[in-house]
């Protein structure tokens, strides 16, 4: 068991988001730690509207169809991401003002991507981030357009071109209560509507002390009780002070003092790779636990270099979220969950 996808074999999948540079395979360092550790991918940008179709009926396959190349070529599980959302949307299609013409925009780009990738794309995220923090339907060129049917129409479209591939709705925060009750009402609508919903991701953008596992727990429960599966579809683990819920001038009276911003200049303090590890030695005993229920675990990235939580909210900030560091080297966070599986 001398890699995370060996360890957890018959488990479930585990994965890793692909940048380009990944996808393009421009470091055979990186391109060998991949193949040897993940079974699964995702890709991080380049399959969002705003690069699959920048211009009306312009499509540009170049980078997606190196994406599916790799994945075949390494033998994993490929993911798509994603269909549908209001961010990296392409420019003119936030410019739709009727729903006729928003109804033919999600079955184009749906039917055109879905049918390209047939049989090749093994699960899709339909839609991504629809709720607000409250559970109701978030304010997108989707909803006030073509009301809350999209969601639907996203749905059916997808099934009807591609009856085989999985398709995910898939969201973040879903350990709030508000919103987990949304995500759940959702998709008990998409199923009285005839809609085929094959799983729930949760992205999994976590920090040390929040959510709780027993938060984690029951959105495991309760969309499993849906009859779907579960996904953890973007996995990684703030080490510094959340950002969410603060705003502008919060942010960056909170994050003022550099120090506060950056505490661990180069590398993440050994006490605090301790905590880490712990931290995701607890959320992997869990999903061991349900690991009937889950199809997939993905880490938003490799190392730590790629996290898209540097710079954010506000550049200068370094965190230390994923299994390997800056040097591609292994962190006690990879130990803690392949030892898991060695006593198990
Ligand atoms: O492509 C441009 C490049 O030309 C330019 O030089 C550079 C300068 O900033 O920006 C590049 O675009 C960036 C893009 O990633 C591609 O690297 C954008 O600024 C940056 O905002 C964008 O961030 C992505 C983010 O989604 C956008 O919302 C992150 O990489 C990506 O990890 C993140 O992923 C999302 C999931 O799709 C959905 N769930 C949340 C998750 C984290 O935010």
């Amino acid at each position: 068991k001398n890699s995370l996808k060996s360890a957890y074999n018959g488990d479930f999948y585990i994965g890793t988001a692909l940048d380009v540079n990944q996808i393009e395979e421009k470091n055979a360092k990186v391109t060998q730690l991949i193949s040897k550790e993940f079974n699964a991918i995702t890709p991080e940008n380049i399959m969002k509207s705003m690069f699959l179709q920048p211009e009306e009926n312009k499509f540009d396959f170049n980078l997606s169809d190196k994406y599916v190349a790799f994945g075949q070529k390494h033998n994993m599980f490929i993911h798509g991401h994603t269909l549908v959302w209001h961010s990296q949307l392409a420019p003119w299609m936030s410019k739709i003002k009727d729903s006729v013409s928003m109804a033919k925009m999600l079955t184009n780009h749906i039917t055109t991507v879905v049918k390209k990738y047939q049989g090749k794309i093994d699960s899709w995220d339909v839609v991504n981030e629809a709720l607000n923090e409250d559970g109701t339907l978030r304010k997108s060129v989707f909803l006030n357009t073509y009301g809350k049917d999209f969601l639907t129409l996203a749905f059916k479209t997808a099934a009807k071109i591609d009856s085989k591939v999985d398709l995910y709705y898939n969201d973040y925060n879903l350990c709030n209560a508000k919103k987990r009750k949304g995500a759940v009402e959702l998709v008990k609508n998409l199923q009285k509507n005839g809609a085929k919903i094959d799983g729930v991701g949760e992205q999994g953008h976590w920090h040390l002390d929040t959510p709780t596992l027993e938060e984690i727990e029951k959105t495991i429960l309760d969309f499993s009780a849906l009859g779907v599966k579960v996904a953890f579809s973007e996995l990684d683990i703030s080490v510094l002070p959340s950002p969410y819920g603060l705003q502008g001038a919060e942010i960056s009276q909170r994050f003022a003092n550099n120090e506060k911003m950056n505490p661990y200049p180069k590398t993440l303090p050994d006490s605090m790779q301790v905590k880490l590890a712990q931290r995701y030695n607890d959320i992997f005993k869990l999903f061991l636990k349900h690991k009937d229920k889950i199809s997939r675990v993905t880490f938003w990235g490799v190392n730590d270099t790629q996290s898209w939580l540097n710079d954010f909210p506000i550049k200068g900030r370094t965190d230390y979220p994923l299994l390997f560091d800056s040097n591609l080297q292994p962190k006690k966070a990879y130990e803690s969950v392949i030892s898991l599986k060695a006593k198990n």
